[in-house]
């Protein structure tokens, strides 16, 4: 069973349904009379975005994408490439980028610049998770959900070798499962 392969689990099902309800209700508060445009960071956030955009309460659109930075490793290579693009144009729209994990920023300070080179009206980054320990490139971070030690994670969408995205909570891996 999967759980076995787990250490401790951080955040219950519970938890992170009203983790992700107050975050629903700040940004409909910063977001009040606008439309925006939620975009999720494949595949790791799909969960996530699933549940916040269930829980705010504005119109909003929708779209993915997909970069790859990690392999099926638990460490960055700091290496990044759009495998998927949006859908959408985003010129003039309120962008609000939505991530499972924020780690060595690696990815994000990537994917946010060739974001504003779009022209959006405003952009702002969304994530569950928060690994500021090993943070390598300086990332502004507006919605954050957790704060968390450095572990690896797996669970509500967070993988290790595409493994554990299933599991409704979020755990710590057990070293012994990845070789650390
Ligand atoms: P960064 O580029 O190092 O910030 O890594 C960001 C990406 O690495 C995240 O979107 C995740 O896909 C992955 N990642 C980083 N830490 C973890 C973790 O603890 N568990 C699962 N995936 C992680
Ligand atoms: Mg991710």
């Amino acid at each position: 069973m999967l759980e076995q392969d787990i250490q401790e689990i951080l955040f219950s099902e519970e938890q992170l349904k009203t983790r992700v309800a107050e975050i629903a209700r700040e940004i409909e508060r910063d977001y009040q009379g606008k439309e925006v445009m939620l975009i999720s960071v494949l595949r790791g956030s799909f969960i996530f975005m699933a549940d916040l955009c269930r829980a705010i309460d504005l119109p909003c659109t929708l779209d993915f994408m997909s970069v790859s930075s990690y392999g099926s490793g638990t460490t960055s290579s700091g290496q990044v490439q759009i495998t998927k693009d949006l859908s959408e144009d985003i010129t003039g729209r309120h962008i609000i980028v939505v991530e499972d994990i924020l780690d060595s920023g690696n990815t994000l300070s990537y994917l946010l610049k060739i974001l504003e080179h779009r022209h959006p009206a405003s952009i702002r980054l969304c994530t569950l998770l928060d690994k500021p320990d090993r943070r390598v490139k300086p990332v502004e971070v507006h919605y954050s959900g957790f704060t968390i030690p450095d572990a690896f994670v797996v669970g509500y969408g967070l993988d290790y070798a595409e493994k554990y995205r299933n599991l409704p909570y979020i755990g710590i891996l057990k070293p012994q499962v990845y070789g650390g």
